[in-house]
């Protein structure tokens, strides 16, 4: 509609006068109002670290694929776990490399209350009591074929697989984890995982359900940390969801709280960050994201060749993860973004 004078006219308001008026720039132009009016903020509260641990003492090794993440004996670890602690950094969850002499066709070795990732969390859980520890329950880390899985006749048997992981989880729980985050995508897990730890004498126990894992390429840095990088034949597609599917991660997801997860996470992460929002609109759950090896890499890798700033690209990444939804984030950044969060 125009007036008499020819102008525009919205709502009874000249549209001049209303897109003249509206400065979005106005709360930018100063430190103390974007401050002001920042609507996402990471703190040390939404970090988790993943760490990567070995047989032995007082030994780190590096891991060339990651820039500046180790695998370290438990030793070092609990030193590392009290380290965390100081920075404020509520939890770590642990991955462990195996000795190849302990790895077999079914992974049993998840069946040992002596394993080395049992092991690490008594160490951790008597001398850092404070800090929470998420244990990863999947038969990759022990099985001679790196899938996570118990494979007959080159396929993956669901239900067989979920006993065997139900019964690895409750060691975890008797070792002291306070959480149990089962990663390998069998059907039905997350229900068997909450049976056995209640059958067991662990209500408290809480479940973090990688809820939608998806066949991704990213992962190819944290192989070679946990040594299944030459070890896998074929890929995890038969029980890794697809990542062209987001209907099928919410359905996946729908299955994993009926079942008992009390906190749902999306892995990847950064590339899967629809995904993220999605459930955290549907399902109002505590929510996490993996931000995984190769995204990690990445970041270090481009800024060691100088291409970006890789302080600025972390920080960046991590509250994109915020603003997608997530309560927290799983990351490798951890005890340096805290440092630097502390100030
Ligand atoms: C498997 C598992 C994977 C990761 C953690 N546990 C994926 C895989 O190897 O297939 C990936 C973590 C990362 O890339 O940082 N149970």
């Amino acid at each position: 509609m125009k007036t008499s004078a020819g102008k525009l006219v919205a709502g009874g308001r000249d549209v001049d006068e209303i897109t003249g008026s509206r400065r979005l720039r106005r709360m930018r132009k100063a430190d103390w109002s974007r401050r002001l009016v920042q609507e996402n903020r990471l703190t040390v509260d939404d970090l988790i670290w993943p760490v990567f641990i070995i047989d032995g003492e007082n030994r780190r090794e590096d891991i060339p694929a990651m820039p500046g993440v180790q695998r370290m004996t438990v030793d070092i670890l609990v030193r590392e776990a009290e380290r965390a602690a100081k920075l404020g950094i509520p939890a770590i969850a642990t991955f462990p490399n195996v000795d190849l002499s302990l790895r077999d066709e079914t992974g049993s070795a998840i069946l040992d209350p002596d394993n080395l990732i049992n092991r690490a969390t008594r160490a951790v859980k008597a001398e850092v009591p404070e800090i929470g520890i998420i244990t990863d329950v999947a038969l990759d880390p022990f099985t001679s074929h790196g899938h996570d899985g118990i494979l007959r006749d080159g396929i993956i048997v669901n239900d067989t697989t979920v006993e065997q992981i139900a019964a690895g989880a409750v060691y975890q729980a008797a070792a002291g984890a306070d959480i149990i985050a089962p990663s390998d995508m069998m059907d039905g897990r997350v229900g068997a995982i909450r049976d056995a730890l209640d059958a067991n004498g662990f209500p408290d126990v809480a479940i973090m359900s990688y809820a939608t894992k998806f066949a991704s390429a990213f992962y190819g840095p944290y192989r070679e940390a946990i040594g299944t990088q030459g070890l896998l034949k074929g890929d995890k597609k038969t029980y890794y969801i697809d990542p062209a599917n987001t209907d099928e991660a919410v359905r996946e997801t729908e299955q994993d709280i009926a079942e008992g997860a009390d906190m749902v996470m999306v892995k990847p992460g950064l590339p899967y960050l629809d995904i993220v929002r999605r459930l955290k609109d549907a399902f109002q759950m505590p929510t996490f994201a993996y931000q995984v090896s190769g995204e990690f890499s990445m970041i270090k890798g481009a800024a060691a060749s100088g291409w970006i700033d890789g302080e600025r690209a972390m920080l960046e990444s991590l509250l994109a993860f915020k603003r997608a939804g997530c309560d927290g984030v799983l990351t490798y950044f951890a005890p340096e973004v805290a440092k630097l969060l502390k100030g």
